[in-house]
């Protein structure tokens, strides 16, 4: 496995729209390793989800974990979850906001309105394919890495800039506020 290089904002791949995996080539040590590496790349950069596109790689794969105590978890254990051609489909039109940040803009946050719930039809790593209802936390870091996968990034989500961030302001002023 290999730690990878993560594509900066500007980057051009960032927004480009990453291509799906055709459903045999899931199994292949290609893109077998690439998920390895996501998954690798992700835990290095503690990052709670890792798109392909952030890895120089424009396809439709992304990673999401979360260890309950981590910074950026929520209090929320989200196990690690790998994602491949995934659809979302909003189930609720109920929005929230909640502060973001992406490890392809290091060192800034901002609050970010996001569906509360998705369903979400994927294939796993197996090639099996998978559809289930996310919500809260796990709707939110789902619906930002989809976001990856279409050449957004969550600044094109927010309403407004006028909170946004550097993390050491955001400790300092509004982390509080959160809690
Ligand atoms: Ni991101």
């Amino acid at each position: 496995m290999s730690i990878l290089k993560i594509a900066r904002l500007g980057h051009p791949v960032l927004r480009e729209v990453a291509k799906p995996v055709p459903v045999e080539q899931i199994s292949s040590a290609e893109i077998q390793r690439l998920i390895q590496d996501l998954i690798e790349t992700m835990r290095e950069y503690g990052g709670v989800g890792l798109a392909a596109p952030q890895v120089h790689r424009s396809l439709q794969i992304f990673t999401v974990e979360a260890l309950a105590g981590s910074d950026q978890s929520q209090g929320k254990e989200t196990p690690l979850t790998v994602l491949i051609n995934p659809v979302l489909t909003v189930t609720s039109e109920r929005m929230v906001e909640a502060w973001e940040g992406c490890l392809s803009i290091p060192d800034l946050r901002g609050p970010v309105p996001r569906y509360q719930e998705v369903r979400v039809r994927a294939f796993d790593p197996g090639g099996k394919a998978v559809n289930f209802q996310a919500s809260d936390f796990l709707a939110r870091v789902i619906q930002h890495e989809h976001d990856h996968l279409t050449g957004k990034v969550f600044l094109d989500r927010m309403r407004s800039f006028e909170s946004l961030a550097f993390l050491n302001e955001f400790n300092r002023y509004w982390q509080q506020n959160e809690k």
